[in-house]
């Protein structure tokens, strides 16, 4: 598995639970990434690794260095860390860089729904588009308070400096209340034309759907990027008990606990049902926390979008996507 290091080149202070962090890749060539695309971010957390995603702020089209942005969660092990503890001069590293969040053409025009920190990617493509693209943008970005907007100076000055391509509607919770369905129709284009790109909370983005859903905008012209996990429950088929006739052994800070599994579980929900602390976030093959090696037997990998064939071949799987397909299967994540 490929592991990319990082220097910390600068932390910049977004807005007062908010920080950037411009980074210089360390290894030899290029890093390649689209944007829209997040890293797969290694934590080195008291409590164990974590591994947490971010996407890229930067654009791979104008800025030499690769800048993630991350606002503190409440109560989140990872991003009060890097918010904490990630400084100039430190080394961070990653997996490389993933998702499928970005324009496949970008010679339409673009409707942008963002909220709160869901601005990162969207900040991403806006830029490479303006810049390298000949596109018309709008963008609807929604934030509790106005001191809560992250990039509010650079977007305002990309809007100054492309007037005729890019317009900008903040909507302010504290002075509107949260966004109305019809501020969200008046952002639908109707001649179907547009692109739609959203990312924010999951309320936010359920209400912006629905309005698409409403107006009949094909499916295929919506592009999504949830910052949320799945939970445990949802990503398992819960077989009952009398068909988990497969161990699962797992080798997990220096321990070993053997769990049951069926051939229909996937083996993160298992573990997770068993009171493991194991670590995980997505819970949908995005994000690379459950990332583990496979020393026995045979799993099916069914989504993801982290590992490649090569880790692949090196044993790599991810836990969350992972289900049996031997009687007997050891796992380790201390590897
Ligand atoms: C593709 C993708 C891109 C992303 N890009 C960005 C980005 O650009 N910027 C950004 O800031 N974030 C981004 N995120 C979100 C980011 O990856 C993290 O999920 C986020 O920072 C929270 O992580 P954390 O470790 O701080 O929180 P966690 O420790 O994972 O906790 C998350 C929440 O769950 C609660 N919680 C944790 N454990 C429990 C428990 N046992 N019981 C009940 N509640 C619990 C916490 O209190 C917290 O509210 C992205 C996520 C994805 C999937
Ligand atoms: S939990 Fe994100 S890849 Fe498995």
């Amino acid at each position: 598995m490929d592991v990319l290091r990082f220097r910390v080149v600068d932390k910049v202070a977004e807005t007062k639970d908010s920080y950037s962090f411009f980074l210089k890749f360390l290894g030899e060539g290029d890093i390649n990434y689209i944007s829209g695309q997040y890293l797969p971010v290694k934590i080195p957390h008291e409590e164990g690794i974590l591994f947490r995603s971010y996407s890229l702020s930067s654009s791979p089209n104008i800025d030499d260095l690769f800048r993630i942005t991350v606002k503190r969660e409440k109560g989140g092990k990872g991003s009060n860390w890097l918010c904490d503890n990630l400084m100039v001069d430190d080394v961070l590293e990653s997996l490389s860089p993933a998702g499928d969040f970005f324009p496949k053409v970008w010679d339409t025009n673009f409707v942008f729904f963002a909220g709160g920190s869901g601005i990162t990617p969207i900040f991403s493509i806006i830029k490479t588009n303006l810049l390298a693209h000949n596109s018309k943008i709008r963008l609807f970005y929604a934030n509790s308070d106005k001191n809560s907007v992250i990039f509010s100076e650079e977007l305002f000055q990309l809007q100054k400096d492309f007037p005729d391509r890019l317009s900008i509607d903040l909507w302010l919770d504290e002075e509107n209340g949260i966004p109305t369905d019809s501020a969200f129709f008046e952002y639908i284009d109707k001649v179907n034309e547009s692109q739609y790109f959203l990312c924010g909370p999951s309320a936010f983005m359920e209400s912006v759907e629905k309005c698409l859903e409403k107006a009949a905008v094909p499916k295929s012209d919506i592009a999504i990027e949830s910052f949320v996990g799945v939970l445990p429950d949802k990503i398992s088929n819960g077989s009952s008990s009398s068909d988990k006739d497969i161990t699962v052994r797992v080798l997990l800070n220096g321990e070993k606990k053997d769990i049951f599994c069926s051939e229909n579980d996937f083996i993160l929900a298992e573990m997770l049902r068993n009171g493991m602390n194991v670590p995980n976030s997505c819970g949908v093959g995005n994000c690379g926390s459950c990332i583990c090696n496979l020393l026995h037997g045979e799993v099916i990998l069914e989504s993801n979008a982290v590992l490649d064939s090569s880790d692949e071949e090196d044993g790599w799987i991810l836990a969350c996507r992972s289900r049996p397909r031997s009687k007997y299967i050891e796992v380790s994540f201390d590897e």
